[in-house]
């Protein structure tokens, strides 16, 4: 999948233009404060309908303006397509081909992976920053999965309301706990597929372009325990048989203590905590390997590469693993975006940023 060109009008400090990018490597540079950042967000926002710097939509918006939008051609295996997103009044609104889609429909069709400063956090973070991390990469791949999480989270506010009321003995709390236990069992199981599948890649990706000596993998920890098996009805008994003990608990607190908002993903380096024993390298080194694998996950989901944005790629690696890392991305035929405030080695389509204009080098 390749984006051939983004619009957007209002977008923090960049002027409004049209960009048009290669489908090869796209090397924006700049100095600090320029608008580099916020030219690869304004591509993930297209694609994704959300930043990766805020969760207050309203931050996008030019100071002093009330409305911003964004405007994106791309091309996947079979056509070209646009997609267009913009908030207005604080309403978001979603187009694909200049028809307006709800969100479900929107999400998904744009795949992009990032890499930025912060992702360190997705090792040094609470567990809540890396299940909304994996809850989102899978559902790129998987739109069962996203509807899957819609409807469990929907069921998990129903059944704290009942607990938070004492209403555990009506008649409709055990239908809806049923139906809790099935979707939250649906997740688990997906989320330890997805996790079997990725782990080996990731090794895979660090040994080769980090450290052939250590063994990089991926593990669940779940509020269930050790699970034996990925099976959706060995799942749900272990569920329906946590819920048992932990009821009284449960009653008490007057919120569900049990499900997979609960669980959490640990990187081990070696078998151990990369949290905890990596450097500050390794940890940068297994959130590149990280996201590489992600694109072999959605490789192999979507048939289709997506897009990979990487921001301030200076502040991570040294000037040989930078060209070796682009110069493979290059071969396996991926679009990156890229930003960096020092110049690079590399064949590439080079871009300026400057006081929020970009420039072309032609
Ligand atoms: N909503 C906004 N409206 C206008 N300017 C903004 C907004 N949000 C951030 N900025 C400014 O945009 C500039 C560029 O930021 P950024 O894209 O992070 O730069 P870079 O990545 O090149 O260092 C900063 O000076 C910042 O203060
Ligand atoms: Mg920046």
């Amino acid at each position: 999948m390749k984006i051939l060109e983004i619009n957007y009008i209002n977008f923090r400090n960049l002027i409004d233009r049209n960009v048009k990018f290669s489908p090869k490597i796209n090397l924006f540079l700049g100095k600090n404060g320029q608008g580099k950042t916020s030219l690869i967000e304004a591509i993930y926002f297209s694609a994704t309908g959300k930043s990766f710097r805020t969760s207050k939509n309203v931050d996008m918006i030019k100071h002093g303006k009330n409305k911003v939008g964004c405007y994106i051609e791309y091309e996947d295996r079979i056509s070209k397509k646009n997609l267009s997103i913009k908030i207005d009044s604080l309403k978001k609104e979603y187009s694909s081909n200049r028809k307006k889609i709800p969100y479900d429909e929107f999400y998904g069709k744009v795949n992009v992976i990032s890499f930025i400063p912060e992702d360190i956090e997705l090792i040094v973070g609470t567990p809540a920053v890396r299940r909304k991390f994996f809850d989102g990469e899978i559902s790129q791949g998987s739109e069962e999965y996203f509807k899957n999480l819609k409807e469990y989270n929907k069921l998990l506010k129903i059944r704290n309301k009942y607990l938070k009321e004492g209403n555990y003995k009506n008649e409709m709390f055990s239908i809806y706990q049923e139906e809790f236990i099935k979707y939250g069992a649906r997740l688990i199981k997906k989320r330890l597929e997805y996790i079997k599948n990725i782990s080996i890649i990731l090794n895979l990706n660090y040994r080769k372009l980090f450290d052939n000596k250590k063994e990089l993998s991926l593990k669940y920890s779940s509020f269930l325990g050790d699970i034996k098996k990925i099976d959706l009805k060995y799942i749900e008994d272990l569920f329906r048989e946590k819920i048992k003990e932990e009821f009284f608990k449960e009653i008490r607190y007057g919120y569900s203590n049990v499900g997979p908002q609960k669980d959490d993903f640990l990187f081990l380096l070696d078998e151990r905590e990369a949290k905890s024993f990596s450097s500050q390298g390794e940890k940068k080194s297994i959130i590149f390997s990280l996201k590489l694998s992600e694109i072999d996950m959605i490789l192999k989901e979507k048939k289709e590469n997506p897009i990979f944005l990487i921001d301030d790629v200076s502040s991570y690696f040294d000037s040989i693993r930078k060209e070796n890392i682009l110069e493979y991305l290059k071969k396996r035929d991926i679009q990156v975006i890229i930003t960096s405030t020092d110049k690079m080695d590399i064949e590439a389509q080079i871009f300026y940023v400057k006081a929020g204009e970009i420039y072309e080098n032609c």
